[in-house]
């Protein structure tokens, strides 16, 4: 079911999410059966639970090239929960991000370029995975959802901060996640 996605200004989006307790259960699966089609609704590149106002450690994501895209780096589709991020390295990259809870607008954030995220599928299955680039990128942003930090708090030049269809008028915005 498609729900509605909470904006920013929503105190929803400011609350630090809980941990999922039970695995392969049937509240999990109905959540996240509603978190994938809400993103696929809205053509996002990725959706955190609270986002649809549940407060749990659940976060999709996934990027692939299409033709209103093609030049994106892809990102595998994941279901992560409970995820754990651990920065490599102190190197920070600025790149364009866009989000659902803040729709029509993009702006310049800093990510740490390489992490290493640890967390658990749908069954519980341990997922760990060293990444870089714009995969680091998104996990960051989606995990960001659930200590109630949206991209807009992180951006250190609110110069960089705009509308889309403003800031790249030629389009070539990427995704919101
Ligand atoms: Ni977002």
């Amino acid at each position: 079911m498609i729900r509605e996605v909470l904006r920013m200004g929503d105190p929803r989006l400011l609350g630090q999410a809980r941990p999922v307790a039970a695995f392969g259960t049937p509240e999990l699966a109905a959540l996240l059966a509603d978190m994938r089609d809400t993103m696929a609704h809205l053509e996002g590149a990725g959706l955190a639970a609270p986002q649809i106002g549940v407060p749990l450690q659940v976060v999709i994501f996934g990027v692939h090239r299409n033709r209103r895209y093609p030049d994106v780096e892809e990102v595998p589709d994941t279901v992560l929960v409970n995820p754990e991020i651990t920065p490599l390295g102190d190197e920070l990259e600025e790149g364009w991000e866009g989000c659902l809870s803040v729709p029509g607008m993009r702006g310049l954030v800093p990510r740490f370029r390489r992490i290493r995220y640890r967390g658990f599928d749908a069954d519980g299955a341990p997922i760990d995975r060293t990444v870089e680039g714009f995969h680091a990128r998104v996990v960051q942003h989606e995990c960001d959802h659930l200590a109630g930090i949206l991209y807009p708090m992180r951006i250190r030049d609110l110069a960089k901060f705009g509308f889309a269809d403003v800031l790249f008028p030629g389009g070539g915005l990427g995704p919101e996640d």
